[in-house]
């Protein structure tokens, strides 16, 4: 019996292939993995790949196509999600293979960084993956009111101008993706925010800032934010939150200048959650794009992805 690793060739091939999914991952609904197929505009046929043993599938990976900026420049970004084998097919190699096929191909069509969320960095290590540090922080909610009006986030009211925040807001911070219009409409759609966790702040009409969260045990973690003044503007919006849902504590990523004006912050230790990877693809490119002096995929994640230097909104996790 030969494994043939190979792009799923039709839309049909991929819903098949979400079967083996939902097998590998039993613990997470079904529904998930076919709400994200059907909302997200940037997921073709191409980017599911498989594992064929004779005529069935037995593993699979998805790859999420974005444009990732890093230091205000757009870099083509396979993010890598779902990978699973098949209960019955496990430990015959068919992940790290699949894996290379993916990373592999990925490179030949142009992308120059693959990354991963995962609880097993182990095995994603052995495939030349290197975890890198979320920057994420807790701190405490602060007791100032927000000087505006605070609301629920409205697609109807709010999109437009959370869209245009973000346009300013995210580019500077490396690890954020760039968003269209029809991304965001189906991100809105598929991260399903609770609406007691996307809340926007208004003065006289103008949105000053905007926070995206979820619980993350007594502490509301925020999965991305903006402002458009100030930083303290967004403090309190998430703070009046905090207060409100009952959390003692706020969890966030946060860049070297936010951290300087950020209350008490308490660095977020690396084992709780899973990790974030990255795999240099192409080392060249990223070498001449950002002027680096040195080729070696670890020194590159050394200077553009280093303490300080990383924030990946997880609203845009896959
Ligand atoms: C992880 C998974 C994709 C591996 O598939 P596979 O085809 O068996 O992988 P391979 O045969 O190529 O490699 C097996 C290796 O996976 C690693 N591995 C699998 N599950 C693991 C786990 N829960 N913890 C740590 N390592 C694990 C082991 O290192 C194993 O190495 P070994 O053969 O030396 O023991 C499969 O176990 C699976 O579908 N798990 C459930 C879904 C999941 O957790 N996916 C990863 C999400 S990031």
């Amino acid at each position: 019996m030969t494994v043939q690793y190979r792009p799923a060739e039709s839309r049909e091939e991929v819903l098949q292939s979400l079967e083996v999914t939902q097998q590998a991952f039993e613990r997470t609904p079904g529904e998930y993995f076919r709400r994200r197929l059907d909302l997200d505009p940037t997921l073709e046929p191409g980017d599911t790949f498989l594992a064929r043993l004779n005529n069935r599938i037995v593993g699979v990976v998805q790859r999420f196509p974005h444009q990732m900026y890093v230091r205000g420049k757009p870099i083509r970004l396979a993010g890598i999600g779902n990978v699973g084998t098949h209960p019955d097919f496990r430990g015959e190699g068919y992940a790290s293979g699949l894996m290379r096929y993916v990373l592999q191909t990925s490179l030949q069509q142009g992308f120059e960084l693959a990354m991963l969320f995962t609880r097993i960095a182990p095995f994603f290590a052995g495939l030349g993956f290197r975890p890198v540090d979320r920057n994420e922080f807790y701190i405490q909610p602060v007791d100032e009111a927000p000087r505006g009006d605070v609301s629920r986030f409205s697609i109807e009211n709010d999109l437009a101008d959370v869209m245009a925040l973000y346009e300013i807001f995210s580019p500077p911070r490396t690890g954020a993706v760039q968003r269209d219009a029809a991304y965001w409409r189906g991100q809105v759609e598929f991260a399903r925010d609770d609406p007691d966790f996307f809340q926007v702040l208004r003065r006289q009409g103008r949105l000053l800032a905007y926070i995206r969260g979820c619980r993350a045990g007594n502490a509301l973690r925020l999965m991305e934010y903006a402002y458009s003044d100030s930083f303290a503007d967004m403090l309190q919006l998430a703070s009046r939150v905090a207060h409100e849902l009952g959390f003692s504590r706020l969890r966030l990523p946060l860049t070297p200048e936010e951290l300087f004006q950020a209350p008490n912050p308490v660095p977020i230790g690396d084992d709780e959650e899973d990790r974030i990877m990255l795999h240099v693809l192409n080392p060249e490119a990223l070498t001449e794009r950002f002027s680096l002096w040195d080729d070696d995929p670890d020194s590159i994640l050394d200077h553009l992805f280093g303490p300080g230097e990383f924030t990946y909104w997880q609203t845009d996790f896959f």
